[in-house]
């Protein structure tokens, strides 16, 4: 498939990569952070990222960036038709957040934590109904990549569900969202995990990032139909979803 000129993305990605967190020194007080700086809308966003799932149970799984496990967990724990979910990342660290969750809340029968990498992973093709990354594919190293990789490993007809950050359309809130991102977040995020520079990166990846419209381009080239696109609280998130070709 041919690839458009660089965008401002591609650019971050190539002056920032040794930058590009490690998400492991930050495992510890990863989910805390998230739940407050999203101001606790995160559980909401995770909740209508699984309703969007569409299909017949009982569903296979597979949520790529799984982190400490939040997606995997709200799509057991909000549809009793996902018989099971393959939940894979990079960061073992992150990973064993995961698996104790998972046991916690009385779930880990029904997941399975893997590291693999979502750009490449080394599952079989056309083996799930299903398949979701939250807030995971603005930290893979090429996004239309791992759209493809999704794609690759959906049945004809599997459904993608991806969420992620976006900037608000309204100029004024955008403004507001923005003067958070850009010294609210790292302060709070620096102080807390003691990783200030991860932080900062959060802030200039959501900037950088494809925009809903770009990123609707970006699924439709990678294999999917349907595309479509959820605002989230005025926009500072977006659930993207679309279906297998
Ligand atoms: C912001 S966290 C999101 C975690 C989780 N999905 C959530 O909803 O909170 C991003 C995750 O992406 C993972 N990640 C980054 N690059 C990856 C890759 N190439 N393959 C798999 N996971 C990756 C990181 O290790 C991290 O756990």
């Amino acid at each position: 498939m041919p690839k458009g000129p660089p965008s401002a993305y591609d650019a971050l990605r190539c002056k920032t990569s040794s930058l590009s967190p490690s998400f492991g020194p930050i495992a510890r007080t990863y989910d805390f952070l998230n739940h407050l700086l999203s101001l606790g809308c995160d559980f909401r966003w995770r909740r209508q990222a699984a309703d969007l799932l569409g299909g017949r149970g009982p569903l296979k799984v597979v949520d790529l960036a799984t982190g400490t496990g939040d997606m995997a967990l709200a799509l057991l724990r909000r549809r009793e038709d996902v018989a099971e979910v393959t939940a894979l990342d990079i960061s073992e660290e992150m990973l064993s957040l995961a698996r104790r969750k998972a046991g916690r809340n009385g779930l880990a029968q029904r997941v399975c934590f893997v590291r693999d990498d979502a750009t490449e992973t080394s599952l079989p093709a056309a083996s799930f109904d299903a398949a979701t990354m939250a807030f995971g594919i603005r930290n893979t190293p090429d996004a239309a990549q791992t759209l493809e990789e999704m794609c690759r490993l959906l049945k004809p007809g599997g459904t993608a569900v991806v969420l992620e950050f976006s900037l608000p359309g309204n100029r004024l809130v955008c403004a507001g969202y923005l003067a958070y991102l850009r010294f609210v977040v790292p302060l709070a995020g620096g102080l807390i995990s003691g990783n200030r520079e991860a932080y900062r990166y959060l802030n200039r990846s959501i900037e950088a990032f494809h925009q809903p419209a770009a990123f609707c381009h970006l699924m439709e080239q990678a294999g999917f139909a349907h595309v479509q696109v959820v605002p989230l609280t005025w926009g500072v998130a977006s659930i993207y979803s679309g279906s297998k070709r």
